[in-house]
This record gives C-alpha cells, structure tokens and sequence, in this order.
C-alpha cells in the first residue's frame, strides 16, 4: 500500500512492531535505514523467528538423546539434524521479505540500508533485499575485540566416553566454527531512476554517494573493515548492543546533518543514540517495552554528553 500523504515521525523511538508500523511512514523519506537485525539463530524471544521445535538447539533431536549429556545443547542449531531445524534459512528468507520492500518504497532514491547480519544466514537477508528490489553494494567486516570460542574439542568427547586411544589420536581437533572475530554488515542501495546519474541523484535527493573523509575518522584506512570498540560507560545494555561509535562511522559514511536515520530494529537505541549526536533525524521502532524505556533513557541529553567523542 502506498502512504504518500502520511507523516514522518521526528525524533523518536516508538514501541511498535515495525514490520506493520514502517506502513504507515510516506514514500521516498528516509535518508538511510541501519538496523541490526535479528539474526534468527537464537532462542530469545526477539531473535526466535522460526515457526519449529528448532530440536538441534533446544537438545531434543533424537542423535542428542542419545548422546546424552556431551550434546545435550548446542550453542547454535549449526547442524540442523532434523527437518525443522533446515526449514530455518528459509524461514528466515520468507520473515526478511515480509519488510523488505517496505524499507525499499521508504528510502530515498539512492539512499542505503546498511544491517547487520549473522554468518550462516546473512546470505538469505541479501536474496531477500534484492528480490524486493535493493542493489546489494558491499560487505563491509566489523572487528570485534573479542568473541567467545564455543567450539568443542574433539578429544575431550571422547574423553568423556573413555575412549582414550580416539582422543590421543584426535586432540588438536574442534567440531564447530573458528573464533567469530568479524560480523559481516550488508550494505544494500534503492536504485535511482533509470536514465538519471549517480551524480544528479545526489542533487536530487542527498544521497548515493559516501563520504570518506567523515568516515576516516573512525577506521584507519577508508577500507571496508571497521575496528570500533565499546566505550566503557555503554555495555550491558541489550545482548547485541553495538557500539555508539560504529553506528556514528555508518551514519557519517552515508548521510549528512539534517538527514533522516530510521532504525527498525532499535534494541537499547545504539543507532538512534548515534544519529542524535551527529544531528540526523531519528526514528526507531522497538517491540519490547524495556528497551523502549533504556532508548528514551539513553537518548535524554545528559546521558548523550557522556557519550559523545566526536
Ligand atoms: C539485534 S537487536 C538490536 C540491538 C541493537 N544493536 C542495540 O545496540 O541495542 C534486535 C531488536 O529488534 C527487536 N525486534 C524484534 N522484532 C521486532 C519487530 N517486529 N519490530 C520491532 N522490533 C523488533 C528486538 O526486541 C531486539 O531488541
């Protein structure tokens, strides 16, 4: 449905679900969406998507049972032993494009939409944005400072089965992923209209280009990995939080003051902290009630000039 004559909300972050509540915001609007998705990998109320047992995870699938207690638990439902637990990419595919093409009719002509995704299905968050209609422009790799190794070491399975003679021979071997030191963000572009230029689009609508001199101020060389840490008054607030600074470096790389940052996803309001401080318009949507009280906390201007360092 096309809302062309409704308003744009200014400054705010709103407790409602925003696959349903980006509708209501008019057409071509917004400078730039940056969201960190939920990634559909975990078993918390906000990230589980899936519509299954999701057995692997949960413990309950019938190679688990039998192995008892070494497997009773999966960090993540990495294997998907059961037919559920496959379903999930495509599930994920199918929740991503309920609000893809609603992201694509808000943003401005040649405007971004920049998401965090998980490894294992980032892949389908990209089919889904470029089936409704997005370019998908570049993965850019955010460096975390650390990241748990949950990755069991084969010996020490076979250890607790007794069979010393497997894990001498095994030791040195993990089953699972290598240390997830990176997390992949996907940067995706509406196209402008055909027969117009990248270079009058930027007239048209303030956006298409980006801006490396602003964005070499946070990463050491205006390449696409971005180290960025947490500053120590800003952890423990959501179990994803992202750094405040990250968020200002892909606002910076995209948009210019004055300019709208819609982040439909919001968490603990980490983007929309960042868009206040760099003076964009703001607008996030956030479902559960105690991170829409944390956003509006963080966003009161006391709490802000802690918090700025550009
Ligand atoms: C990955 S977290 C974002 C965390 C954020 N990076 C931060 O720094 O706080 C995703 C958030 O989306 C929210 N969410 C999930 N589904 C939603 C929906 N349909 N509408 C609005 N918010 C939703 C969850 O409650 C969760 O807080």
């Amino acid at each position: 449905m096309i809302n062309k004559n409704t308003i744009l909300p200014h400054n705010q972050i709103i407790q409602l679900d925003c696959v349903t509540a980006i509708r209501e915001l008019p057409d071509n609007s917004v400078h730039l969406i940056l969201s960190d998705i939920p990634y559909g990998i975990g078993t918390e109320d906000w990230d589980v998507l899936h519509d299954n047992t999701n057995s692997a995870y949960l413990g309950s699938s019938p190679a688990q049972q039998k192995a008892g207690v070494i497997f009773k638990k999966r960090g993540k439902p990495i294997n998907g032993w059961s037919k559920a637990d496959r379903e999930i990419p495509h599930q994920y595919y199918e929740w991503c494009s309920k609000w893809a093409a609603e992201w694509l009719r808000v943003l401005k002509p040649g405007g971004s939409a920049i998401i965090f995704a998980g490894r294992r299905l980032g892949h389908r968050s990209i089919s889904a944005l470029e089936d409704a209609g997005f370019s998908f422009k570049d993965i850019l790799a955010w460096m975390r400072d650390r990241a748990p190794h949950r990755a069991q070491r084969l010996s020490v399975i076979y250890e607790r089965r007794g069979d010393d003679d497997c894990a001498k021979e095994w030791r040195g071997w993990r089953v699972g992923n290598l240390r997830p030191i990176f997390e992949p963000i996907l940067w995706f572009c509406k196209p402008y209209k055909i027969g117009t230029t990248i270079a009058d689009n930027v007239l048209n609508h303030g956006v298409g280009a980006y801006h490396q001199d602003a964005f070499a101020r946070y990463v050491e060389r205006s390449d696409n990995v971005i180290r960025c840490g947490y500053d120590s008054k800003e952890v423990g607030l959501h179990p994803t939080q992202k750094p405040i600074k990250l968020m200002q470096a892909l606002i910076e790389l995209t948009t210019q003051p004055g300019q709208t940052v819609l982040d439909p996803f919001a968490g603990c309001g980490s983007t929309l902290v960042a868009a206040k401080l760099l003076n964009r318009v703001y607008i996030g949507y956030e479902v559960n009630p105690a991170y829409v009280k944390i956003c509006e906390e963080r966003l009161a201007d006391d709490l802000l000039s802690v918090l700025n360092h550009t």
